[in-house]
């Protein structure tokens, strides 16, 4: 029995009131309000939900104090060393790792939905030339309801499954296929005879005069990067698909919307600006006074790939993907001196005070991007790549948000702009428009 309270007391206006103290599986707790304002007139005020649990969810469980990381229960560590990622994708839509017959039926329906409607090729002919994947992919992924209409959440019971299968696997054609455009390359079709990952790196890398050599080494450390990348609870990107999806608004386009939120620089686009900034210091070639920018108050440079909301110690991904990172490039023979500068900046940070004070350590986006080099990924393919991973926890979140029957999400604000009375005299000269 715990010895912990669970009431909260509020004293508000000379009235006193019980909030109930709700507690999760691991022990996480949280005063619930859902009443507040119907009791007392109030409201709560949390700018960028710092204190905020916005749901109950399975899905996945962090502890950021402890650099804890689970999806449904399991721990990414034995994830990315005993299953592959299309399994972990099932265990997040579905709730349960597959068995053998459901693991075969679910990549079947993958190879079965990987071909993009032929009339959606054409689409990529008309970005212009440079256009970001992020934007072609997001674009995409929203016209994906004019072909495929069934994918609202009304006529989606019958549908889930296939949706979602179609969604994980047509995303990858369309993200192999911008960056095909984008060299001016011919598209490559998914084969049916390759796994998940295998299929994505044949589509990147076979060309009509060099056929790609699949490497069963690069197949794996892909998979542990989607795995270690397809889930993050109440993330930015994840908590946009809860809130459009709460719109009633469909599938795809809920998933795009996911996608714009995934590209900006402090959340799944610093995958790409980490390496610019490595390349950056490497030309300089001073780590110090990086260290020392990334310090001052009056310059607005960050260490990209350091720090995070949750984390207040070693992201339990970037220790995963440091240790890949290491042993993947001594297998092949690969010296990146990016990973130098990596490293030097690493080493530095951890034992200065501005940055152990703080708790600021590498995130999941640090070591990230150098081990997609090392694949051959384009930069400019990086938050891409995020998204690709990223697709089933989102579809998790939608449906798990769509089956608790989740109301329209719409917060209260604290007004501060003029009143009535400061406007008043305003409009006094003004005659009313008889035409517009
Ligand atoms: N470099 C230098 N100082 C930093 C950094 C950094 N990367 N991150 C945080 N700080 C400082 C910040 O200036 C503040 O200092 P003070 O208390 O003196 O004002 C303190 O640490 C707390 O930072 P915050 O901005 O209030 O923390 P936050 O929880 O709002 O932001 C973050 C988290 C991830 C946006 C931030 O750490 C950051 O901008 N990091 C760099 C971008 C990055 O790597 N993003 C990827 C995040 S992980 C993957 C994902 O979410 O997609």
């Amino acid at each position: 029995m715990s010895e912990k309270s669970d009431t909260a007391t509020l004293k508000i206006d000379g009235q006193t009131i019980e909030l109930p103290i709700v507690t999760g599986s691991e022990g996480d707790r949280a005063v619930d309000i859902a009443n507040l304002r119907a009791r007392t007139g109030c409201v709560t005020l949390d700018p960028s939900f710092m204190n905020t649990a916005a749901c109950y969810s399975r899905i996945t469980y962090i502890d950021g104090e402890k650099g804890i990381l689970r999806y449904r229960g399991i721990p990414i560590e034995e994830l990315v060393t005993k299953v592959r990622f299309v399994e972990v994708a099932y265990l997040l839509v579905h709730g349960e790792l597959p068995n053998e017959e459901q693991r075969r039926n679910f990549s079947a329906l993958l190879n079965r939905h990987s071909l993009l409607h032929e009339d959606m090729r054409h689409f990529f002919d008309h970005f212009p030339q440079g256009a970001h994947p992020m934007h072609i992919l997001s674009t995409m992924i929203n016209a994906l309801a004019a072909f495929y209409p069934n994918v609202d959440l009304k006529s989606l019971d019958a549908d889930v499954e296939l949706s979602c299968a179609r969604l994980i696997s047509i995303v990858r054609t369309m993200a192999a296929f911008a960056y095909k455009k984008s060299i001016g390359e011919p598209v490559v079709y998914p084969r049916h005879d390759l796994s998940y990952c295998a299929n994505f790196l044949n589509m990147m890398f076979d060309s009509p005069i060099q056929p790609y050599q699949i490497h069963h080494d690069a197949v794996r450390i892909l998979n542990v990067l989607f795995i270690l990348h397809a889930d993050h609870e109440q993330n930015c990107s994840t908590t946009a698909v809860r809130t459009i999806g709460s719109a009633q608004v469909n599938l795809y386009a809920t998933i795009s919307a996911g996608i714009s939120a995934l590209s900006g620089p402090l959340h799944g686009g610093a995958n790409q600006a980490v390496i610019e900034m490595l390349r950056m210091i490497q030309e300089d070639g001073d780590v110090d006074k990086f260290i020392r920018m990334a310090k001052d108050k009056n310059n607005s440079f960050r260490l990209m790939g350091f720090g995070h909301r949750v984390y207040k110690t070693y992201d339990p991904r970037a220790a995963i993907i440091k240790r890949e990172c290491d042993a993947y490039l001594k297998r092949i023979k690969y010296h990146d001196p990016l990973l130098d500068v990596a490293r030097r900046i690493e080493e530095t940070a951890l034992t200065d005070p501005y940055f152990v004070d703080r708790h600021l350590y590498p995130n999941v986006d640090f070591y990230t991007g150098i081990l997609y080099r090392a694949l051959g990924i384009p930069e400019n393919m990086f938050t891409v790549m995020f998204a690709l991973a990223r697709l089933p926890g989102w579809i998790a979140h939608w449906k798990e948000m769509a089956g608790a029957g989740t109301k329209i999400v719409r917060p209260r604000q604290i007004y501060i702009g003029k009143t009535e009375e400061e406007t008043s005299g305003v409009m006094a000269n003004r005659e009313p428009q008889l035409l517009w």
